[in-house]
């Protein structure tokens, strides 16, 4: 009996680890089936303008947001804020203000990336929050791409017009300045990913050499 108790334990064992199925129950992992493989949603990501009218799931918003501050940022700063916005008339308001972000208005929610200066380096790497919070951006592109969600980035610094916008309709105080606002919600149409692949963009080891 003990022996038949091994032997299928031994090939659940090889079974999970060869599909890659292994459940972790704290629901961060990535890993269980059925999700997109990092390269699948990176080469399949694409901007999504317009969306249903299908809430957003609070959870999905949660995950979203771990993904953002998962990305790297210089000497470890984190030096960024987050805005989610799931209300009807600030969403409106931030359309009517930001020219090329209409969308906003039939968005069910958005997520404002912010640099937050008084988490910045000083001195020479003082605008590395920029690098910094675009990491976090793509991580939030990606984690929505991934959960079925489309999104956009709208980009906001240095453009100041916009900057000024969105920090009077959210009250932003001084040192918080909001990169972008990223409209989300479930796609309603997916247009085809645009191929960007441009081996001549490539070099190898000197300038002079083409990939
Ligand atoms: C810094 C930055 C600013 C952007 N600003 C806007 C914007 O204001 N409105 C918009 O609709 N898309 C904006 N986009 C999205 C780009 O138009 C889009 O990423 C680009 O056309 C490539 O398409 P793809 O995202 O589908 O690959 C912005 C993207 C970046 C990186």
């Amino acid at each position: 009996m003990k022996r038949i108790l091994f032997i299928f334990l031994a090939a659940w064992f090889v079974f999970s680890i060869v599909l890659g199925v292994f459940y972790f129950p704290t629901g961060k992992s990535g890993s269980t089936s059925g999700e997109m493989s990092v390269l699948d949603a990176i080469y399949t990501r694409t901007s999504i303008r317009s969306y249903t009218d299908k809430a957003v799931e609070p959870e999905k918003i949660e995950q979203i947001l771990r993904a953002g501050m998962s990305a790297p940022t210089a000497r470890n700063q984190q030096p960024w804020a987050f805005v989610v916005i799931d209300d009807k008339s600030i969403m409106t308001q931030l359309a009517d203000s930001l020219p090329y972000a209409k969308m906003l208005a039939s968005a069910p929610v958005a997520i404002v990336v912010c640099g937050d200066l008084s988490k910045a380096i000083e001195g020479e790497g003082a605008t590395y929050w920029i690098q910094d919070a675009s990491a976090a951006t793509e991580n939030i592109l990606l984690a929505a791409h991934g959960l079925g969600l489309g999104a956009v980035w709208t980009g906001a610094y240095p453009v100041m017009d916009r900057v000024r916008a969105i920090r009077d309709v959210l009250g932003l105080p001084p040192h918080i300045i909001p990169l972008n606002v990223i409209p989300m919600g479930y796609p309603d149409n997916v247009p085809a990913p645009k191929d960007k692949w441009k081996p001549e963009n490539i070099r190898k080891n000197n300038w002079a050499n083409a990939y």
